[in-house]
């Protein structure tokens, strides 16, 4: 299932912005090691083991993961309305994670767990079946055609996601890029997934909040488009 000889692939994203505040440094210091998931980098894993979940993020409840969660206010309102959930959040932006710290400060959440970089180690060392909901918000865009290999959507992360993802699964995408719509209606049901709603501006989800990308995107003048998949088996 895993392989140490798993390549370090090339992460493409930034992972610092801004000078961070004063306050957001204290967050990182203080709780970002109590939240992290113990078992995932390479340094806690270099055997890139199969991760214990019972031991690495205890409960019973469904877990649930998030991808890319930017400045955390989708996965806190996840996790607030749905109190026996486990979402563990992956981000590899240092300023998104000080700030998905300070709200998780302000709604006083515990059912979190954060793997502060690339998603894809996670996907090396999660058990298989493990996901019952998975949530893919506003992914990079990657506009240029020769980039579009660096999308989501494409079998490097679609294949592994669907090896940890449970039959039956939930497979949300948020997204404002008409191609990017495009592309995971092409690549996501050939890795096991099947699409059971397709919605556009004004039909998210019961449960939705709009995230940080998604008001940048409105005040920009493009529309959003919410895509649901159940994954198949
Ligand atoms: C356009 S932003 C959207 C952020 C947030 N979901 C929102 O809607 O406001 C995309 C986010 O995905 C993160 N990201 C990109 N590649 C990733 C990867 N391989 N693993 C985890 N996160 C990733 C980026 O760092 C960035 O914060």
């Amino acid at each position: 299932m895993t392989n140490p000889d798993t390549p370090r692939r090339n992460f493409y994203g930034r992972t610092h912005g801004k000078t961070l505040r004063a306050s957001q440094k204290t967050y990182l210091a203080e709780d970002l090691d109590r939240l992290r998931l113990c078992g995932v980098s390479r340094e806690d894993n270099p055997d890139r083991a199969p991760l214990d979940l019972a031991t690495a993020f205890p409960g019973t409840g469904p877990l649930w993961l998030e991808v890319g969660f930017g400045g955390g206010e989708h996965m806190v309102h996840m996790a607030a309305r749905n109190p026996g959930i486990r979402l563990i959040g992956c981000e590899p932006f240092v300023n998104g994670i000080a700030m998905l710290l300070g709200k998780i400060r302000a709604a006083g959440v515990t059912n979190l767990a954060i793997h502060p970089a690339d998603v894809r180690e996670l996907f090396d060392v999660l058990p298989d079946a493990c996901l019952s909901r998975v949530f893919l918000n506003y992914p990079d865009p990657w506009p240029k055609a020769r980039h579009h290999r660096r999308r989501f959507v494409n079998p490097d992360y679609l294949l592994p996601l669907a090896r940890v993802t449970a039959p039956g699964a939930e497979f949300r995408v948020a997204t404002d890029i008409p191609d990017y719509v495009r592309q995971t209606l092409e690549e996501v049901p050939p890795a096991g997934f099947t699409l059971e709603r397709q919605a556009g501006p004004g039909e998210a989800w019961d449960d939705w909040i709009s995230t940080r990308y998604e008001q940048k995107a409105l005040r920009e003048g493009r529309e959003p488009h919410y895509l649901t998949f159940r994954r198949n088996g």
